[in-house]
């Protein structure tokens, strides 16, 4: 192979246009194709930034003409030449160096390569393994380029933005204790104390914390979390968040700085001036209104409550539930819904399903009609109350969910009503609806455990005016906490601190610790706040998602350099992997597989 020695690149690939005419070139890429069109070769030449094509004639310099031939796609090339225009004729008019050419007179092949096991074109369809198994292929296509430098370029507006704002950026460890977030720990067995194990970070929430006892006042960090749950398109093990803490801050200012952050984005990536302060909706009219604690704001099937409308009724599916102390609740699929069919309903009734409904009721309009898998249980009176209720007309389709338990009503009305968006085509592409979620529940009752379980973690604190319910109505206590979310997707959340040892020892009561199991789990928190803790609050974005929603991307996977799929392995490298015995020796490991199948 023939060496870069001597060569200055003069500008990228993507660079050149009529102004560079007559310009002496030096380009560096890999070939994208070539081209011979008898006695003029052509290949254009990609790097990060584009494409420029470079021609070889035949005519002006034969043994040129006669290596350039021999050149295959992805081959790594230097070329060297001038800058001239392609001619009327030849405009390209779709690519952004399209006007010019660089002709060329010298050529070195820097390294030769086999067909590659898929073509490097934009969007192009191959299957996911062969993408991840291949990755540095994938990571060339100008589509992934573009999103992997869209990524730099929102944590570098991060770093500045927050930086400007008076926050420092400060390294937490990866190697440490157990975290309260939630998910399963991933463990690092220690060789120096057997039988011992870090957990890698959740995130660095306790750690941020100290950094205010610390006195740092204002902290940020990009940084790597790890958590061993289900994968989805919008979850993965190891994941990047923008993670902040401020002192000396209530609920308010932590929301101000922080859409100031996300205005930001959104003017320099997208040149979209948001409207601040952006809207606030508390988690309950959330869940009444959209059924979920992320509501996708960009179009309507709003949910309706009908308890009140069917509780009476001789049909038992939709009373029974009431009685049970559950609830009874519809959407209305406006506009279009009744042009699903009856095999489509019957699949929405499956897709509910999912999320525990037992069943789908639905009543749709057309020609003047209503058909409906329910009516026929109720009076003429209630029907007409819930068409009212639903303002339903000609061509609409309405669902209805009654169960026991509202947590299953909104969760299946909530899931239906984004699934039915996307069936109708109702979600226009480049449409951004941001909201803060406050005032989410402090906790949640664990029916396996039988007590109460922090919703956030322990460290969030109570709002001021429900302190007192602590003692009395746990379950109404609502948190200093807020989500930002973005089209439907969880961007980031956070809260205010307990930072009054009182009102944690409290928490830790309702929690049902003892003080035992308080002090050995977060005895260096509760001492730490002992020697004088400011008050304090943050956030943490998920970069990952910050990333998909701005390049408008359906997964993670896709603005994540080397991700991991479903089951948690990585493809390319092949990890998670088995060890040598003598390691696991060192680390005094015995494994104990289950049975192979
Ligand atoms: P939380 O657990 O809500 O809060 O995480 C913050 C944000 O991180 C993103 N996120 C994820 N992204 C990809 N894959 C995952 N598995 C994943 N899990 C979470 C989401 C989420 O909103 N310490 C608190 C923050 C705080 O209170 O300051 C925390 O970690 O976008
Ligand atoms: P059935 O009495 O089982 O024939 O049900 C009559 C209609 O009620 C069908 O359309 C069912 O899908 C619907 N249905 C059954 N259970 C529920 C439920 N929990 N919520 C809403 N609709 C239901």
């Amino acid at each position: 192979m023939e060496s870069i020695k001597g060569l200055v690149r003069t500008r990228y690939c993507g660079a050149f246009r009529p102004e560079h005419i007559g310009e002496r070139a030096v380009v560096f890429g890999w070939v994208q194709r070539m081209r011979n069109l008898g006695g003029l070769i052509f290949v254009d030449l990609r790097d990060r930034t584009g494409i420029v094509q470079c021609t070889f004639d035949e005519a002006i310099h034969k043994e040129l003409f006669d290596r350039a031939f021999t050149v295959r796609s992805e081959f790594v090339l230097a070329v060297t030449g001038t800058v001239r225009s392609r001619g009327e004729a030849a405009i390209n008019d779709k690519l952004p160096t399209g006007g010019v050419e660089i002709l060329a007179d010298e050529l070195r092949i820097l390294s030769k390569a086999n067909t590659t096991p898929f073509e490097i074109v934009e969007d192009s369809d191959v299957n996911d393994v062969l993408r991840l198994k291949y990755r540095y292929l994938d990571l060339r296509r100008p589509d992934m380029q573009r999103t992997i430098a869209l990524r730099h370029r929102i944590a570098k507006i991060a770093r500045d933005y927050y930086d400007e704002n008076g926050f420092f950026e400060i390294e937490t460890p990866i190697l440490t204790k157990s975290t309260p977030e939630g998910a399963r720990d991933y463990l690092v067995p220690s060789r120096v104390h057997p039988g011992k194990f870090y957990a890698l970070p959740q995130s660095p929430q306790q750690y941020k914390q100290l950094l205010m006892v610390a006195g740092f006042d204002r902290y940020m960090q990009i940084t790597r979390c790890f958590r061993d749950e289900d994968l989805r398109a919008d979850r993965q093990p190891e994941f990047t968040q923008i993670d902040l803490e401020m002192s000396f801050v209530d609920v308010e200012d932590v929301l101000a700085v922080n859409e100031g952050f996300i205005a930001r984005l959104f003017r320099e990536i997208h040149g979209i001036e948001l409207q601040t302060p952006f809207m606030r909706m508390p988690y309950a009219e959330a869940m009444e209104r959209f059924g979920s604690d992320k509501p996708d704001l960009r179009f309507g099937y709003e949910l309706k409550d009908i308890s009140d409308i069917v509780k009476n009724t001789e049909f038992k599916v939709f009373s029974g539930a009431i009685e049970a102390g559950g609830s009874v609740r519809l959407i209305n699929v406006k506009e279009g819904g009744a042009k699903f069919k009856r095999k489509e309903i019957d699949a929405l009734g499956e897709f509910v399903k999912t999320y525990r409904a037992k069943g789908l009721a639905w009543m749709k309009f057309t020609a003047g009609e209503m058909t409906s898998s329910f009516a026929k249980f109720l009076s003429e009176a209630e029907i007409a109350k819930i068409r009212e209720a639903a303002d339903a007309g000609e061509n609409d389709l309405i669902f209805v969910v009654a169960d026991a338990k509202d947590d299953i009503v909104f969760a299946a009305l909530g899931a239906l009503r984004c699934e039915c968006a996307r069936r109708m085509d109702a979600i226009a592409k480049d449409d951004y609806k941001i909201l803060w979620v406050t005032d989410f529940p402090l906790l949640e009752f664990d029916e396996e455990e039988n007590r109460y379980v922090a919703k956030h973690h322990p460290f969030t604190s109570p709002r001021d005016e429900d302190l007192a319910l602590l003692d009395t109505h746990p379950e109404q206590v609502c948190a200093k906490a807020y989500d930002i979310v973005i089209n439907g997707s969880e961007a980031g959340g956070g809260s205010i601190r307990i930072h009054d040892s009182e009102v944690q020892k409290k928490m830790f009561e309702v929690l049902g610790f003892t003080e035992e199991r308080a002090q050995e789990q977060f005895g260096h928190m509760i001492e730490a706040f002992s020697y004088g803790a400011p008050p304090h609050g943050g956030l943490a974005f998920g970069l990952d998602r910050l990333v998909m929603l701005l390049s408008g991307r359906d997964s993670i996977r896709d603005v994540i350099a080397f991700p991991k799929v479903q089951n948690a392995s990585e493809l390319m490298m092949a990890s998670p992997d088995g060890v040598d015995e003598a390691q696991l020796h060192d680390l005094h490991i015995a494994l104990d597989l289950p049975e192979e199948k």
